[in-house]
């Protein structure tokens, strides 16, 4: 089968604008004649899926990613039938990637036999060198390859890949342009993340995203502000302020800002009280915060405005302080324990969520005793747990005195084992009270019942019509199941 091509007059491009939005915008409407050429000469759509790995940042990602395709035209479609089919990936453990190249394999055949059909692989992962030779060599019938500074390119790279007839490989190192409010889709109607901050400056010695998304920089407040209040204006109930590390916002901002230049100390605190000033927003949530940098100021706003989530993510990654000196994290046991206990103080009942490496290198059995009574009095209501991952780059990686598999093994299901219980423990404190639920979705499991969020985290599963999804409702939270309820939809409390 010959694969699809129009008259030579579309493949000229020299009247692309130089850069920005109206460059991608030049590209966006090439591939709308292109898509509806397709449809009158086939009689059918072009399709796409997205395939999304990793943290909700990349999540977002793809929402963007979404909102340009779907303004080109192409239509959304199952993994197994779509036409053009993207991995947005995540590097910050090893299987991540192995996961990647497995899916790869599966479609080998399929694409090699659709001339119309195109595979995108983008995100984190592309930033690895390694990676792009390997893709060279072994996935030649890979189409597209972009990395984490190159999204926004996404038509762009489609329309140099059908007027070329090849690969195309669009990797930045750094941040070259910042486009921003191109068309997004969102999952949820009625929730949406937004960014207010790209890159990582921490460099934990265990952790690759400072080299796949570079440098922090925040987007003004002016920006930021206007995005969400045309979110807002959308129908967004709840925003969730994305960043590596929220608490570090201001450093090195993209642009120049008014309210900055009449406000030098603006910073995190600044913004999220001002976000909690759009009436809309009946949810404010943030992540990530790094316990080194969490600041009273940001605790005030908290407590003061009643529209920010009872839920802050800490991640805590060890309890030993030798660990965390290694790791590089600033902080020590004693002042993380410290802040957990200002937060519970100043803002009753909140939930704390974190994150936990098992076996960092050097990793003795006290240090991992000490992360197991961390996890006994934090109180937890949530903790994601994970072996550590060699990551070729980063210092870690160098470092001589590497863990035993099938002691981390033994460490990782202890360490599972406290977390199941001291979270359980944790939730019930929700125990038959009526709590505000966000309905989220149809429940995937029980017919008839619907699964929303409390702001606390805590996912609940109620009877109810479908109707009531992206609603607020009264639940009571009867039956405690762990980390999760069963409830009764009630009358208002
Ligand atoms: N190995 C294991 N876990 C890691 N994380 C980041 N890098 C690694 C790694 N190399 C975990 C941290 C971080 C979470 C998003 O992923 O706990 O908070
Ligand atoms: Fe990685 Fe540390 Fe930056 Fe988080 S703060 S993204 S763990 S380097």
């Amino acid at each position: 089968m010959e694969s699809f091509r129009l008259n030579d007059e579309f493949y000229l491009s020299e009247e692309a604008p130089s850069g920005g939005i109206d460059r991608q915008q030049f590209y966006i409407n090439k591939l709308k004649l292109y898509i509806e050429e397709y449809k009158a000469k086939s009689g059918r759509n072009l399709t796409y899926s997205i395939e999304t790995f990793g943290c909700q940042m990349n999540f977002h990602d793809s929402e963007k990613l979404e909102g340009i395709l779907e303004n080109i035209g192409y239509k959304k479609a199952d993994s197994n039938t779509a036409d053009l089919i993207i991995f947005n990936t995540c590097t910050i453990r090893e299987n991540a990637n192995l996961k990647l190249y497995g899916h790869l394999g599966t479609l080998k055949k399929r694409r090699l036999t659709s001339p119309d059909m195109m595979i995108g692989i983008c995100g984190c992962m592309m930033q690895e060198p390694t990676v792009i030779e390997n893709i060279k060599t072994k996935y030649k019938y890979v189409d597209l390859v972009f990395g984490t500074f190159n999204f926004h390119k996404v038509a762009e790279i489609i329309f140099k890949r059908i007027s070329t007839g090849k690969q195309v490989i669009e990797i930045e190192k750094e941040a070259v342009e910042n486009v921003e409010n191109l068309p997004s889709k969102r999952k949820y109607e009625f929730k949406s993340g937004l960014n207010i901050m790209y890159g990582c400056n921490n460099f934990c010695t265990y952790c690759i995203v400072p080299y796949v998304r570079g440098r922090e920089r925040s987007r003004t407040p002016e920006d930021i502000l206007e995005e969400a209040r045309r979110l807002a204006a959308d129908g967004v109930k709840e925003i969730m302020l994305l960043g590596q590390n929220v608490n570090s916002y201001g450093t090195n901002f993209l642009a120049e800002s008014d309210i900055i230049k009449n406000n030098p100390d603006y910073s995190f605190p600044e913004l999220l009280d001002d976000i909690c000033k759009i009436p809309e927003f009946e949810r404010v949530r943030f992540m990530t915060s790094h316990p080194k940098d969490l600041s009273d100021k940001l605790i005030d706003v908290i407590s003061k405005n009643k529209n920010v989530c009872r839920s802050i993510h800490l991640p805590v990654q060890s309890g030993s302080n030798e660990i965390l000196r290694r790791m590089n994290r600033k902080y020590t046991r004693e002042s993380y324990i410290e802040l957990l206990n200002k937060l519970k103080d100043r803002i009753p009942d909140v939930s704390i969520t974190t994150d936990i490496i098992v076996g960092f290198p050097g990793e003795t059995d006290a240090d991992f005793e000490d992360t197991l009574s961390l996890v006994e009095m934090a109180g937890y209501d949530q903790a994601f747990t994970f072996i550590y991952s060699k990551r070729t780059g980063t210092p870690a990686a160098g470092y001589d005195d590497q863990i035993d598999d099938d002691v981390i093994k033994t460490r990782f299901d202890r360490l599972l084992d406290a977390v199941n219980r001291t979270t359980k423990e944790r939730v019930s404190r929700f125990k038959d009270l009526t709590l505000p639920v966000l309905v989220e979705e149809e429940d995937k499991d029980m017919e008839g019942y619907l699964t929303g969020k409390t702001e606390y985290s805590t996912t609940v599963h109620f009877k109810g019509d479908k109707s009531l999804i992206g609603e607020i409702v009264p639940v009571k939270l009867s039956v405690h199941k762990g980390f999760y309820y069963l409830g009764e939809l009630t009358e208002e409390v």
